[in-house]
């Protein structure tokens, strides 16, 4: 009896505790101090394309209207103007050029849509892009000018402090003529100022404010309290900058006080025996995972795996298989991952990178061979002692003919259709060191990469066919790509006559080569009109 009469009792006495911890709660959320309660995370400053050569240079200040100039055409020519376009050079106009460097040709993305939608997708697109901009970029990029004859001294670049933490601003001064007062202020506006130690003879007001006024009879003693003079980040908002002023009675200053965190390493751990230090063995199981998409081809793909085994008994095998009569390919160190029927190419190729546990990713397609010459070893070498990302091998087809695949990438600023894309045969320069290897922006589809940085450039699921250079667009300005030809794979596909092929054979040609009904062109072209903001492209 006494614990049925309890219970109403108890459960009253939990209701009033739930009831006064939720008010106190309430209380604390509502009342506690906060200094900022909305943070404005737009940017101020609205883009306006980078012009170098404006109208400021030629057309000049009054002041300088009266000194004589001559335009150099051929300098002024390799100046960014924003009005790219994709023309094929006359100057390609040489003998052998098709054998030589392959047809040129160039291609204009707005034909991907019809000319009703385009002007819907522009300024889709061109609002995509603004806020793009802004989110990538801070203050820290913004041109700064020192203006000359300054009496202050003070840090142009390289000062940074992480979120909400206090650093020393170095190298404040004053190198002014004799006065009777010296005076400087700061101003932030992203956090305060104070000193970390008060030294005599000087007045110090402001002091856990957003502006410092210091002020003393001696320069010295001005100049030694400035090197005292900490800032701390108050207003979080990382990956920006705080412009801060810096002002004596007539001259002004501002600088740049970078807001981040320091960027977190992800790094792998190479195992106690993956060698190489003095010039022993690579422990390739341990340092290198191969990735591969398999797409209806089980008689390849396990001719793969038997000619990787030969070299390399123990590396891992991820296969992404997205075919439509799945057959499970089994065997130790390998990990087979099914898809949605069709999913494609580049969605096979995230998928199978996301599962990479080791510091390195070995790409190979489903239908190469292993040889004695597929050291990967050499290519692990590359990228232990170099800066380089990821490093291509070269592909030897049935023919006999071995291909790299170096690939050049740069854009031109274009206007407000967008920018230029230009493509072509070859590379940067020969890598010291490694005499077989270049630098250059795009490979061959057989490459060792830095697990890393696969995944942070990503490959977009949504070009499912025909596709391999997109990849490395996206990656430029993130990846630092090489190539060498001494590390060989085999393609073991050659072109069959239609009527011998297999039935699944009709089947992957089907979907790997789309006819031109087929729209995959189409959707490439408008990636990269949209998603990357390309107008065209030239390329060979
Ligand atoms: C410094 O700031 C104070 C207070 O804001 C102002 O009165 C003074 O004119 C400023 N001095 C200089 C040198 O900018
Ligand atoms: C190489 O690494 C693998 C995987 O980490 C490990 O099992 C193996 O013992 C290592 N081999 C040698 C020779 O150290
Ligand atoms: C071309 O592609 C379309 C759509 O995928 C398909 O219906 C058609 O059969 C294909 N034609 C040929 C000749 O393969």
């Amino acid at each position: 009896m006494a614990n049925i009469r309890m219970r109403p009792v108890q459960k009253s006495l939990c209701a009033l505790m739930v009831l006064t911890a939720s008010l106190a709660f309430l209380y604390l959320h509502v009342w506690s101090p906060k200094p900022y309660t909305t943070v404005d995370l737009r940017h101020r400053a609205e883009w306006v394309p980078e012009q170098l050569l404006n109208d400021r240079l030629l057309v000049p200040d009054k002041k300088y209207a009266h000194i004589a100039f001559r335009i150099k055409e051929e300098i002024v020519e390799l100046l960014p103007k924003n009005s790219c376009k994709c023309q094929v050079e006359p100057s390609m106009n040489l003998p052998f050029q098709k054998q030589l460097f392959g047809h040129v040709y160039s291609l204009e993305f707005a034909n991907a849509f019809k000319p009703s939608e385009l002007p819907e997708i522009n300024s889709q697109r061109e609002q995509e892009y603004r806020s793009y901009r802004q989110r990538s970029q801070s203050p820290a990029d913004q041109l700064l000018i020192v203006r000359a004859n300054s009496p202050l001294e003070y840090p142009a670049q390289g000062v940074e402090v992480r979120p909400l933490q206090t650093i020393l601003i170095p190298g404040l001064s004053l190198q002014a003529a004799e006065r009777t007062l010296y005076r400087v202020n700061l101003t932030a506006t992203m956090g305060t100022f104070d000193v970390a130690a008060e030294v005599e003879g000087v007045k110090v007001e402001g002091e856990g404010r957003m502006h410092l006024t210091l002020s003393a009879s001696q320069l010295d003693n001005l100049n030694r309290q400035m090197q005292f003079v900490t800032y701390t980040n108050t207003l979080f908002h990382p990956n920006t900058a705080d412009t801060v002023q810096f002002s004596t009675d007539e001259h002004h200053a501002s600088f740049i006080i970078r807001i981040r965190h320091a960027p977190t390493p992800r790094l792998y751990n190479p195992g106690s025996s993956s060698g190489g230090t003095s010039g022993e063995e690579y422990n390739i199981s341990a340092l290198v995972t191969i990735a591969t998409k398999t797409f209806l081809r089980y008689d390849k793909l396990r001719a793969l795996i038997d000619s990787i085994r030969k070299f390399y008994p123990t590396v891992t095998i991820i296969i992404a298989d997205d075919s439509l009569d799945t057959e499970r390919v089994e065997g130790p160190h390998i990990e087979q991952y099914f898809m949605p029927f069709g999913k494609g190419w580049f969605a096979g190729r995230n998928l199978a990178i996301s599962q990479v546990t080791t510091k390195y990713v070995l790409w190979v397609d489903d239908d190469f061979i292993f040889t004695p010459r597929t050291k990967v070893e050499k290519l692990v070498d590359v990228l232990e002692k170099t800066s380089l990302d990821l490093v291509g091998g070269a592909v030897r087809e049935i023919t006999g003919y071995t291909t790299t695949y170096r690939q050049q990438i740069s854009v031109q600023p274009g206007d407000e259709d967008g920018d230029c894309l230009r493509t072509r045969q070859g590379y940067h320069h020969i890598i010291e060191g490694f005499p077989d290897c270049v630098v250059t922006d795009g490979v061959v589809n057989f490459f060792l990469a830095r697990t890393e940085k696969v995944l942070q450039v990503g490959f977009d699921p949504r070009l499912s066919r025909v596709a391999h250079l997109e990849f490395f667009i996206d990656g430029l300005g993130i990846l630092h790509v090489g190539s060498c030809s001494n590390v060989v794979v085999d393609h073991a596909s050659k072109i069959k006559l239609p009527w011998l092929k297999t039935e699944s054979e009709k089947q992957y040609a089907k979907f790997r080569y789309p006819n031109s009904s087929d729209n995959s062109l189409n959707t490439k072209q408008s990636l990269f009109y949209f998603k990357n903001r390309f107008k065209c492209m030239t390329g060979n």
